[in-house]
């Protein structure tokens, strides 16, 4: 076949390579947006390769780290400062293992560079409680068996802390599917979320979660 003839392969491949440059190239302002015009855009500070420190504050400390710019905020925290409640388990922002927060949002550690936290609050797993003084989640986890193997805990446990201070004084109303949504991006592979769900109604001082088909 002739190399000008059009076929259904290049016809597609040629598609889908105008759809994807299409959608990158930014539209120029027609004065019709709904958005305002970009003015604080700004050129970061070029780093690295080499290490270069980051400061932050971890669990209501100053910390500093020494990390070339590849680092992720999951491998300084594991690695450099020997912060362990985070785990690494997918290592590409599949399974929420490595929850923590980042100025009161969950975020998977393990998707952001530890440059990017510079002078923010991060807050892991073990700010929550202690051992000897567990939070009332913490504790609201052991009592509904919240738990099994515990590799998604932490993480878990994380991303409903965050929930319950989002919705501070107006938390005694929320509902299973909130806080199934706040979890769905965490992944227990011992099944425990209805479990979950349950442990965070009660710290919360909502109603208890309405058994489901299926469900103890
Ligand atoms: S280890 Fe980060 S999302 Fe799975
Ligand atoms: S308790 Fe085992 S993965 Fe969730």
């Amino acid at each position: 076949m002739a190399s000008s003839t059009l076929t259904r392969r290049g016809l597609l491949r040629g598609v889908g390579t105008a759809t994807v440059v299409t959608s990158c190239v930014r539209k120029p302002n027609d004065g019709k947006s709904d958005h305002p015009p970009i003015t604080n855009v700004h050129t970061p500070a070029e780093i690295g390769p080499e290490p270069t420190s980051v400061s932050f504050t971890l669990d209501g400390k100053p910390a500093i780290v020494q990390v070339e710019p590849r680092v992720t905020l999951l491998e300084a925290l594991r690695l450099d400062l020997d912060v362990t409640g985070p785990k690494l388990v997918c290592d590409r922002g599949a399974c929420g293992a490595c929850t923590v927060m980042v100025d009161g949002v969950p975020r998977n550690a393990c998707m952001m560079l530890a440059h990017d936290v510079a002078g923010a609050n991060v807050t892991t797993v073990a700010a929550l409680g202690t051992p000897e003084a567990l939070s009332e989640l913490q504790a609201a986890f052991v009592r509904h068996d919240a738990l099994q193997c515990g590799f998604c805990t932490s993480g878990m446990l994380v991303s409903c802390a965050a929930l319950l201070q989002r919705r501070g004084p107006t938390r005694n109303k929320l509902t299973a599917e909130e806080v199934e949504d706040a979890i769905a991006g965490n992944l227990c592979r011992c099944g425990t979320y209805p479990h979950v769900v349950a442990a965070v109604l009660e710290t919360a001082g909502a109603p208890p979660p309405t058994s489901r088909r299926g469900e103890a």
